[in-house]
């Protein structure tokens, strides 16, 4: 069984489709560390509740990015993970982070890339003018939002669309690409090939 850690930053609704598909027996993985850079993070809580360790590691106690992202990796580790899961996480990792744990980090971003990266990318997204957006999960490479693409879903953007209420149409295929994606994974079914992500099925 793959071992997992998910990174969090917020409200944490993909890390709960993620141990909701754990608990109906559907990650073919299991969660065994949530890790949080920010304290208020609703993400924490869902994670206690369930009884897998969850932990704060703020920037604010570090000097600096690499000590921080370190700290994080040690964590990690310890708790044996084969596969990290961004799952709402909102920082950019150290080079040595992404070199470490290479072709093992899965993020999900709510736009479909390569449009719309970095924050915010729903609003991006209406201020754009686009008629359609949707969400990705892709592997993490030095580059933000620009690895590998694993799975993407469209979203159709109507015209009085708000960022709150694309977000809203966004999150559930969100939850569903992430978790598939992170099956698959756990499923070894997933080869990288330059560019390309190759699913096994
Ligand atoms: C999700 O929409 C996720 O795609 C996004 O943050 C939200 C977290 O929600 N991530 C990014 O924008 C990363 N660039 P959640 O905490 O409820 O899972």
């Amino acid at each position: 069984m793959r071992r997992i850690g998910v990174l969090v930053s917020g409200r944490g609704s993909n890390l709960q489709a993620l141990l909701d598909a754990e608990s109906r027996g559907e990650l073919s993985g299991q969660i065994v560390v949530v890790i949080s850079n920010k304290i208020q993070a609703f993400a924490l809580e869902r994670a206690r509740k369930v009884g897998v360790q969850a932990i704060l590691i703020t920037k604010s106690e570090f000097p600096d990015r690499q000590n921080f992202d370190e700290q994080i990796a040690e964590v990690l580790r310890s708790y044996k993970v084969d596969l990290v899961v961004l799952a709402g996480y909102m920082r950019m990792f150290t080079e040595q982070f992404i070199i470490e744990f290479q072709d093992r980090i899965i993020n999900v971003h709510p736009s479909l890339l390569p449009a719309f990266k970095g924050v915010k990318a729903q609003w991006q997204a209406i201020e754009y003018g686009a008629k359609v957006s949707g969400c990705s999960t892709h592997f993490v490479t030095f580059d933000m939002d620009a690895g590998p693409i694993i799975m993407q879903k469209a979203v159709p953007i109507f015209p009085d669309d708000t960022g709150e209420t694309l977000s809203k149409r966004i999150l559930p295929e969100e939850h569903r690409i992430l978790v598939k994606s992170v099956r698959l994974f756990c499923e070894d079914k997933l080869r990288i090939e330059g560019r390309n992500v190759i699913v096994k099925e």
